[in-house]
């Protein structure tokens, strides 16, 4: 049986959570294959909004398996808070949600070496979201991390000791001003592992295989965006995973051969939290609307996200890097009332048009090149099916479809799961 990948293919908050609540009644399995608390994926149901940060956005989905992959780096603390959070829905966690032996821990002094690195770079700074997740991949690759499977171990406290000793050295050579104090951090994370060790610890590759084998239905969630990926983003204001899709098989230890629908997933406009280039990024009204329409605040820092044209040189590269076979369009309602849309369709590159995306984009050098298209005045929230969508929107869409080459097989009207149509 084949497994389903979706990601993001822009800079994030492209609407995952919501598209995965909307598939996870045809998958038996959902998987988080890469990142941590750095995400904030939203579900609205029921005129409730959820945020999930770790756990799969399958939880509230009766017979859906949730599974945390290798891939990810888990911060107990937070885990925890939203284990915490979902008490209420009265959830049997033990049965629903799985996590991997292999999957990184966060420690407090990850976090604090984040914050101290930040500070340190100063006008800069990535942007982190600071929740560790840089530290916790560097020691990954390093290997010198702890895994989640380590703490089943006698001695894990030991390792966790001479690590964490060699974080506080390390935040002390940054040399920056970052007030802490470890013993109380550490407390919580000590009893946050008690809490976690009350969940399944399996080998998920594994059961990953089996699950196959049995011709069960999984579908791979993706975190973040495919132009914050760690090698094809736009380096160094990236995070420090692979967001695309090769990050699903080594996330999860799925075989490229059993991936088959890649859904990709991108916002009707763009927007972007944190630091980098951002070559459609609106300073004006038009932007302003689309951040006050759309709500655009970071679901886990809060952070206002900056706003703008959509840009097909970059999401036609994203398609391209992650072999997208459908796509969904998000957020359409947001653009409803603008006068006119831009579609950014090359760039102007020190001079040249170029029409894919440079090695680096320093934003001087390059101008964006626009195709306008008409607007549409109609309120997109109540539609249902693809026949009522305005004219205009509809030729947006078949713009977007050509120029793509892949069909938008899902739109978007709203945050709540009902305002979803299908194409
Ligand atoms: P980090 O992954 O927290 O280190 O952040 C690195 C960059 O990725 C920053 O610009 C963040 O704002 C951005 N980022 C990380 N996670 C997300 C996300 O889930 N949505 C959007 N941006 C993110």
């Amino acid at each position: 049986m084949a497994v389903d990948l979706l990601l993001g293919l822009q800079w994030g908050d492209e609407g995952k959570g919501k598209i995965v609540d909307v598939l996870t009644r045809n998958y038996d399995i959902i998987a988080r294959f890469q990142g941590g608390p750095n995400a904030g994926h939203t579900l609205e149901f029921d005129g409730i909004k959820h945020v999930l940060h770790t756990i799969p956005s399958g939880i509230f989905h009766e017979n859906a398996i949730n599974l945390v992959g290798n891939g990810v780096v888990i911060d107990p603390v937070i885990f925890r808070k939203e284990l915490e959070n979902l008490a209420k829905f009265n959830l049997d966690f033990h049965k629903k949600l799985l996590i991997s032996r292999k999957a990184h821990l966060i420690l407090p002094t990850h976090r604090l070496l984040d914050a101290a690195s930040e500070a340190s770079k100063g006008k800069a700074k990535i942007g982190s979201t600071l929740k560790g997740i840089g530290p916790t991949y560097m020691d990954k690759t390093g290997r010198n991390g702890i895994r989640v499977g380590d703490t089943e171990l006698p001695d894990w406290k030991v390792r966790y000791r001479a690590l964490a000793d060699k974080h506080e050295a390390m935040i002390d050579f940054y040399n920056v001003d970052i007030q802490y104090n470890l013993a109380e951090l550490e407390n919580d994370f000590f009893s946050a592992i008690e809490s976690l060790k009350k969940l399944r610890f399996i080998d998920s590759e594994e059961y990953l295989y089996q699950a196959q084998q049995e011709g069960k239905t999984i579908l791979a969630e993706g975190a973040q965006g495919s132009l914050l990926d760690i090698d094809f983003g736009t380096y160094p204001y990236v995070t420090s995973s692979n967001t695309t899709a090769a990050g699903a098989c080594t996330g999860l230890g799925v075989a490229p051969n059993k991936i088959k629908e890649v859904f990709g997933i991108f916002k009707a406009y763009a927007t972007r939290v944190g630091s980098g280039p951002f070559p459609t990024e609106l300073f004006d009204d038009y932007g302003a609307t689309m951040g006050r329409v759309g709500n655009e605040f970071g679901a886990t820092t809060g952070r206002p996200r900056r706003c703008g044209w959509l840009d097909l040189v970059a999401l036609k590269y994203a398609v391209q890097v992650n072999g997208v076979t459908q796509l969904m369009m998000m957020k359409g309602d947001v653009l409803s009332g603008f006068d006119k849309l831009m579609v950014c369709t090359a760039y102007n590159y020190k001079g040249d048009v170029i029409t894919h995306l440079p090695y680096n984009i320093e934003e001087q050098n390059v101008t964006p090149i626009y195709t306008e298209m008409k607007g549409w005045k109609e309120d997109l929230t109540k539609m249902t099916k693809h026949t009522e969508l305005p004219q205009a929107l509809n030729d947006y869409i078949d713009f977007l479809e050509k120029e793509l080459e892949v069909p938008i097989k899902i739109v978007s009207v709203g945050p709540d799961r009902k305002q979803t149509i299908h194409r």
